[in-house]
């Protein structure tokens, strides 16, 4: 199953609302997607908790019978929220998991240099290096009278890393997490500029995810509709051999650890093969 991380070692960066919405925004495709954290913290589960039955839901991870987190039965696609500060061995085993990582990055000279190094040490996975877990970065917070998202697309393309776009700077993200909620869960037209920027940034997830048959709708523009990949490989139904295996070591909680990331063990079985 197509999984995508959301990684920054700066706190601050943007990860859990990115992450939140990139999960909302694949539940409102039609996939049966969870979103889970990998660290102690587990912010998200706070953001789910808030999430109101009229939205599309989002699952978060499941305990099986032996107390390991695991994705649900069904889930068809994965976002993972990370801590900030994740590199070594807790970024490696991500990767292993992961067949794209978004990288959000605010713009100023500490972020930039702070997201340099984590590139630095993504590259250096022969699993990205390859192209089979593919990055891109998403300019956060950006505020349209200044030049953010021309030196941030600078900086990415003098790094040779893929530019997803740019989000701009807006109380609408700070209001619609606090309640649970994502801008896709708002009627649309009110916020046509802000799907839009989305609609830059979700075309190549899109298509590395294969997400969405029925595309993404911005009222606003004519056309603007991604226009997606049909999925290769349809969800399954859950069978025994096609559930998700358990990633995560913890047992609850309380045994989890102090620090670090949980993501643990084999990538997630799913419908993908790559490796
Ligand atoms: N586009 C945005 N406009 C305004 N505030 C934002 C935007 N994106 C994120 N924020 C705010 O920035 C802060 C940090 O974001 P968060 O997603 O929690 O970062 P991280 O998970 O990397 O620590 C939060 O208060 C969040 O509401
Ligand atoms: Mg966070």
């Amino acid at each position: 199953m197509p999984v995508v991380a959301v990684v920054n070692r700066k706190g601050g960066s943007g990860k859990s609302t990115l992450a939140t919405h990139l999960a909302a925004w694949m539940a409102h495709q039609g996939c049966r997607v969870m979103l889970g954290d990998v660290d102690r913290q587990q912010s998200t589960r706070t953001w789910l908790k808030r999430r109101v039955a009229s939205v599309p839901s989002i699952l978060h991870w499941t305990l099986d019978q032996k107390n390991i987190l695991k994705p649900p039965a069904g889930v068809t696609h994965v976002v993972l929220d990370t801590p900030g500060g994740l590199q070594g061995f807790d970024l490696s085993r991500l990767v292993m998991q992961a067949d794209a990582i978004v990288i959000p990055v605010c713009n100023s000279l500490f972020d930039r240099d702070s997201a340099a190094a984590c590139h630095d040490e993504l590259m250096a996975h022969p699993r990205v290096a390859s192209g089979r877990c593919q990055l891109g970065v998403v300019g956060m917070r950006i505020d349209a009278r200044t030049r953010g998202a021309e030196v941030l697309q600078q900086w990415a393309h003098s790094r040779a890393m893929p530019f997803w776009g740019v989000l701009r700077e807006a109380q609408i993200y700070v209001r619609t997490v606090e309640n649970g909620l994502t801008l896709f869960d708002l009627p649309a037209a009110a916020h046509a500029a802000d799907l839009q920027q989305w609609q830059v940034v979700l075309a190549p997830l899109a298509s590395i995810l294969r997400v969405g048959a029925s595309g993404l709708r911005v009222p606003c523009d004519e056309g603007a509709t991604i226009e997606p990949p049909v999925m290769t490989e349809p969800a399954q139904p859950d069978t025994p051999s096609q559930a998700p295996a358990p990633i995560l070591p913890a047992r609850a909680a309380a045994l989890m650890p102090a620090q670090g990331t949980l993501v643990h063990g084999d990538r997630f079985a799913g419908s993908r093969a790559s490796g």
